[in-house]
């Protein structure tokens, strides 16, 4: 990965925490992006990518404003002179039964979840093209097996899976790759708030026994991100501990 520039969305904290500390390991430079209010972590987390010893800046822009991200991606290229690799990875959850939903929860998850990634996607594609880059976006088991409360989340996690395979089919003869990661549950914030119950319903459906750490997410982008998976494209690729089996 060494000199390649790479930009993921929502990295401030989480998997996409772990994907920036992984690739920065691997020598990537790396473009971090979140909302404002998470100025305190990204601050923390660009010292800490630097410490690895290569370049790394921080973005503020909401992936669901394309006019933010197109700003920001100018940056990035401003910053760092090209863009070889997206992390589609910035994402949100407001669950509530269908009945219980309002439009706006019901917007504002597709906004983000799955705009987001049109949005982040159309910004960086020409530079993606121009370097034969790869693109990699953030699914989840709930898109393939839909999950009570979350019809939105569901709905925006389905639709990354048709968006990654249509953009793989258009972008293949430029050599760039598009590929879906499919985690489980992971232990991050948002799955922090769990109930004992429902975490322990998880770990039972679960193969493995147990919810899967951001770093093995992390790790399997980075392959993904390597020359070595350059002939996998429109792939949807779960780690999930063996819960979609
Ligand atoms: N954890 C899991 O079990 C799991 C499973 C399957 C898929 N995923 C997916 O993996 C990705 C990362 O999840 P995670 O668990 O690491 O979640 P997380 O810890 O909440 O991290 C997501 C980050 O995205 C940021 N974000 C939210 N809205 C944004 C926006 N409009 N623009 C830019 N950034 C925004 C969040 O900021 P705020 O905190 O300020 O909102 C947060 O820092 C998500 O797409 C998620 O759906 C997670």
């Amino acid at each position: 990965m060494e000199n390649k520039i790479v930009l993921i969305t929502g990295s401030s904290q989480g998997i996409g925490r772990a994907i920036a500390l992984k690739l920065a390991s691997e020598k990537a430079k790396v473009a971090l992006n979140d909302i404002r209010s998470q100025e305190e972590n990204l601050r923390k987390l660009k010292e800490e990518v630097r410490s690895l010893g290569t370049e790394v800046e921080y973005f503020f822009a909401d992936v669901s404003n394309l006019d933010e991200i197109e700003k920001m991606v100018e940056k990035v290229k401003e910053k760092f002179g090209r863009l070889d690799v997206l992390v589609n990875n910035a994402g949100i959850a407001q669950d509530k039964t269908l009945a219980k939903m309002t439009k706006n929860e019901w917007q504002k998850v597709i906004d983000v979840n799955l705009t987001g990634v049109f949005n982040c996607t159309k910004a960086s594609l020409p530079q993606i093209i121009q370097n034969q880059g790869k693109i990699i976006n953030m699914s989840s088991v709930v898109g393939q097996k839909g999950n009570f409360g979350q019809t939105n989340y569901a709905a925006a996690k389905a639709g990354i899976i048709g968006f990654t395979k249509s953009l793989a089919k258009e972008v293949g003869r430029f050599g760039v790759t598009v590929n879906a990661i499919v985690p489980g549950f992971i232990e991050t914030r948002l799955t922090k708030d769990l109930s004992p119950e429902i975490k322990l319903t998880v770990k039972k459906l679960t193969a493995l026994g147990r919810l899967g750490q951001p770093e093995e997410v992390a790790n399997l982008v980075a392959f993904l991100a390597s020359e070595q998976a350059k002939f996998i494209t429109g792939a949807v690729i779960n780690i999930d501990g063996g819960l979609s089996i």
